[in-house]
């Protein structure tokens, strides 16, 4: 017996408009729409019935794992609880970042990142996990030991996504020494010595292995179907550079010039969800919600705060005429799962997996994550 489900009285987020009306499933995929009014089901109150959302750049999982300096947690507890809140934030398909190479946020021992991966993996194998989990590696080229980390990630098929990154001062997110100096110097209160050091280090790696280092992970992931993403891009020059690579994904990129090259040469510009719910970037770069306005915005992520995905995607929806809920929607659904090539998901149509979330947002500023569903199950 095939398993059914119909959700009734939902507000429901199309591709291109929202319309009243029911959604039924069968074994884990949406069998079909229908604005008509139906008496049973479960009934959504009128509340609004969107795709799972698909996050492709978070590093919230790091936060559990290490919850202070020198602390370490439980690997697999750590990512059930990651996974708890990412679920309760309608988020159905993530993409959890893991550092390659050590970079100024380091900290960790080599390994560390392998293990979190194993228990990623052993965590779904054993049915713990709510959202589906894919893994995202983030390759601070820049490193001297970016490729013993990336080495042991060459055969797992979790890995769907590798960004390529330089924190190095003067480098595409630091172009200026000012944000640098914040950064790293006074918000660690290293001296004016160690810092001096600490900078002429990281610029003499930053020219020694960024180019062979990029050039190594960009090849094994073109051979390998892993999509590539671009990290910080400034100038024309590093969108060129990200052409010449493959990339599809430009994350972050910091000036209106590289957001718009990218978008145009067919890349989807990714931004930060918690920059549109501030108004603003944390580090001073360029506002998302600009880039939304001019219509090279692609895809939304939650970075640091799971919660921001959905929240950000509404606040674009209602209060920029331009856009509207489903292109808002398309923002952290359709387009993400899209370009990492995961076609089966991300929009509310027939035939589509069934990764439903329902919504309720009657005034305010923040929505309400009701219930979700993944393939037809309800997971939160
Ligand atoms: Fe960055």
């Amino acid at each position: 017996m095939p398993s059914e489900t119909i959700f009734r009285n939902a507000r429901i987020v199309l591709p291109e408009e929202v319309v009243t009306g029911s959604v039924r499933i069968v074994d884990g995929v949406i069998a079909d729409i229908d604005t008509g009014a139906v008496s049973v089901g479960d009934d959504f109150e009128g509340d609004y019935l969107i795709p799972g959302l698909v996050e492709l750049h978070t590093d919230h999982l790091e936060g559990h794992y290490a919850p202070r300096p020198g602390v370490r947690w439980n690997a697999v507890a750590a990512v059930q609880a990651h996974d708890g809140q990412i679920a309760t934030s309608g988020i159905t398909t993530v993409f959890d970042c893991l550092r390659m190479g050590a970079d100024e946020d380091g900290g960790f021992q080599p390994g560390e990142m392998r293990a979190l991966a194993d228990a990623i993996e052993m965590a779904g194998k054993e049915g713990r996990l709510r959202a589906e989990h894919f893994i995202h590696l983030r390759c601070e080229v820049s490193a001297p030991d970016v490729l013993t980390s990336f080495n042991g990630f060459l055969d797992d098929r979790r890995v769907r996504l590798a960004s390529l990154m330089d924190h190095a001062p003067g480098q595409r997110q630091f172009q200026t020494m000012g944000q640098y100096t914040l950064y790293y110097k006074t918000k660690r209160g290293m001296s004016d010595e160690a810092f001096e050091r600490y900078v002429t280090l990281r610029k003499e790696q930053s020219q020694r292995f960024s180019g062979p280092h990029r050039e190594v992970i960009s090849q094994h992931c073109r051979a390998n179907g892993v999509t590539l993403a671009s990290h910080d891009d400034a100038t024309l020059d590093h969108v060129g550079e990200a052409i010449d690579q493959g990339v599809r994904l430009a994350e972050f990129p910091t000036s209106i010039e590289a957001a718009r090259a990218s978008h145009e040469a067919g890349m989807s510009v990714l931004m930060g969800a918690p920059n549109v719910v501030r108004g603003g970037s944390h580090s001073g770069n360029i506002a998302a919600r600009d880039l939304a306005e001019a219509g090279i915005l692609d895809v939304l992520s939650s970075d640091y705060i799971p919660s921001s995905l959905l929240q950000a995607a509404f606040k674009l929806g209602e209060e920029v005429e331009t856009i509207g809920l489903p292109k808002a929607i398309a923002l952290v659904t359709s387009t993400p799962a899209r370009t990492v090539g995961l076609d089966d998901r991300g929009r509310i149509a027939e035939g589509a997996k069934a990764d439903i979330v329902r919504v309720r947002n009657r005034g305010g500023e923040i929505p309400v994550v009701r219930s979700v569903w993944r393939s037809g199950e309800r997971v939160a």
